[in-house]
C-alpha cells in the first residue's frame, strides 16, 4: 500500500482564502484532497504539453447528421486514426442529432490534430476535448 507524507505549505492568507472558496464551492472535505487534484490537473497539463509520452482523453461532440454527410466523415476519419482511437459511443439525442464520445489514446500533439479535424466538420455544432492521463 502506497504511504502518504505529510507536508508544510506556506500561503499567503488571501491565496489561502481562494483556495478555501475552492474547497467550499467545489464540496471537498479537506485541504489535502483539493491541492491533490489542483496537482494532479497540473501535471496533466505537462504531460499534454510536453508530448512526450501517451496520453489519453475523450472527445465529446454534438452534431446533426442531416447537415453535409456529416456521420460518414466522422467514420471515415475514426477508421484512418483507429490506432488512436480506443472506443466510441453514438447516442441519438433528437430527430436529427447526435451525441458522441470518442476515447482515445496517444501522443498529445497527434490527439489534438485529430480533435480539430472532427470538430472542424460541417454539421459539427460542439466538440470537446477532455484531456487526461494514465499515469496519474
Ligand atoms: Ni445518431
Amino acid at each position: 500500500m502506497e504511504t502518504v507524507t505529510r507536508i508544510g505549505v506556506s500561503l499567503e492568507p488571501e491565496l489561502l482564502r481562494s483556495l478555501d472558496n475552492i474547497i467550499k464551492s467545489e464540496g471537498y472535505t479537506n485541504r489535502s484532497e483539493a491541492i491533490r487534484d489542483i496537482i494532479r490537473k497540473k501535471l496533466i497539463e505537462t504531460e499534454w504539453k510536453e508530448d512526450k509520452s501517451t496520453v489519453v482523453g475523450t472527445i465529446t461532440m454534438v452534431y446533426d447528421h442531416e447537415i453535409g454527410n456529416v456521420a460518414n466523415k466522422l467514420l471515415h476519419i475514426q477508421h484512418e486514426k483507429h490506432a488512436n482511437i480506443l472506443a466510441s459511443t453514438h447516442i441519438h439525442i433528437g430527430e436529427h442529432k447526435c451525441l458522441e464520445v470518442i476515447t482515445m489514446q496517444g501522443k498529445a500533439k497527434d490527439i489534438r490534430k485529430l480533435a480539430d479535424r472532427l470538430k472542424a466538420i460541417r454539421g459539427v455544432l460542439h466538440s470537446e476535448l477532455v484531456t487526461t492521463s494514465k499515469t496519474i
